[in-house]
């Protein structure tokens, strides 16, 4: 049986959700995985940080995190950084950061600043923030490989859907050398209810309620959310090396219901596709945008919230997983679904 000591970085809908799904999986944990977890950080940007040695009272944390009594939970920390600091200096054989705060799509920080701090003091990392793997995925798996331990991001992409853990573990030797994709839940939702005659603003609000949308919406229908989606699918699976900024980006606008609409009139479809495919210099190129596809198109079958990846390999030809619905506990799940990853490189 291994201890797992952890400390959440960022206590937001997903880590909340991570923290309750932690307490409801515990036994499977310890019984099919010889896994036992203690939360002993929370860090948070405007309400508080706290680290205990040994283990922070989760049902207080979740009840006073938003009242910004958290550090009642435990001791005080200044920030991040000194959670992780805390939790790297303690004896734990297994110590794990979680990083899940908001995506910077500037530079990916600071996320891709508390990922480095704490692979290189020894501590694994699983994040379902897409910018470290967007903007900086060379230099974390080169740092993670120097001081033997994981840099793992399954919550980035389709949320639990395994992507990465697919590739990674079920396609040995096989090359991908393209992709095209739905990547984008709110942006496949709006246009689906365009199609079905609905006005794109009402459209957007109920992503906006259901928390489905980013909290800056426009990161979701400029197209930035896929675009760092390809960066990182890029990066990790075709070992580009691009950021967000590198993908060639159009996202969508209330003037794209009348394509949509006509589009659909046509048998077509209209939808956001993120590609990325490798040039005859060997270069890898990513774009993001609308899309007329036929209707027979596996894309085109994706209806509101639904997003669907089709891998272009060398030995499998093209390789196609779908996420036919969402939501946060599958976002947690890729998390844990990470963290029981780390524990098999533990024998
Ligand atoms: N929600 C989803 O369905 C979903 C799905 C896939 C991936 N993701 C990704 O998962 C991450 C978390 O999403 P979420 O919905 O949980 O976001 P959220 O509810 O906005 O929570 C973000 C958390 O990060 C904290 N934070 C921000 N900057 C920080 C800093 N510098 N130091 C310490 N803590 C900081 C925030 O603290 P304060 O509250 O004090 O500001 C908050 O606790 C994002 O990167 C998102 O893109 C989310």
């Amino acid at each position: 049986m291994y201890r797992a000591d952890l400390a959440l970085v960022g206590f937001g809908n997903v880590a909340r959700r991570f923290a309750g799904l932690l307490a409801e999986q515990r036994e499977r944990l310890a019984r099919d995985h010889g896994l036992q977890c203690r939360v002993v950080g929370i860090a948070t940007r405007r309400h508080g940080s706290v680290f205990a040695r040994e283990g922070v009272a989760l049902d207080e944390a979740l009840a006073c995190a938003d009242s910004g009594r958290l550090a009642a939970a435990g001791d005080a920390c200044a920030d991040a950084f000194e959670v992780i600091d805390r939790l790297a200096a303690t004896e734990s054989s297994v110590r794990v950061v979680v990083e899940t705060t908001t995506l910077n799509i500037e530079d990916g920080r600071p996320a891709i600043t508390h990922v480095e701090r704490a692979l290189a003091a020894g501590c694994h990392v699983v994040t379902a923030n897409k910018g470290p793997a967007a903007f900086a995925y060379r230099r974390l798996r080169g740092l993670a490989a120097q001081h033997d331990v994981c840099f793992l991001f399954e919550g980035a992409v389709m949320d639990g859907v395994p992507v990465f853990n697919l590739v990674r573990e079920a396609m040995p030797l096989v090359d991908v050398s393209g992709f095209r994709g739905v990547l984008n839940s709110t942006t496949n939702h709006i246009l689906t209810a365009l199609e079905d005659g609905e006005e794109f603003a009402p459209a957007l609000a109920r992503m906006q309620a259901q928390g489905i949308a980013e909290a800056d919406p426009s990161l979701d229908i400029d197209g930035w959310d896929a675009a760092a989606k390809a960066a990182a699918l890029a990066n990790v699976l075709m070992d580009a090396d691009l950021t967000p900024h590198a993908v060639a980006r159009r996202g969508i606008t209330p003037a794209d219901a009348s394509a949509a609409r006509a589009a659909c009139a046509r048998g077509e479809r209209l939808r956001l596709v993120a590609t990325a495919e490798r040039g005859s210099d060997g270069l890898v190129r990513a774009e993001v945008a609308p899309r007329t596809i036929a209707a027979t198109d596996l894309l085109a079958g994706l209806r509101g919230v639904q997003n669907a990846l089709i891998l272009h390999t060398d030995l499998l030809g093209d390789v196609a997983i779908s996420q036919l619905s969402g939501s946060l506990t599958m976002t947690a799940y890729a998390l844990l679904s990470d963290l029981v990853a780390v524990r098999r490189t533990l024998d």
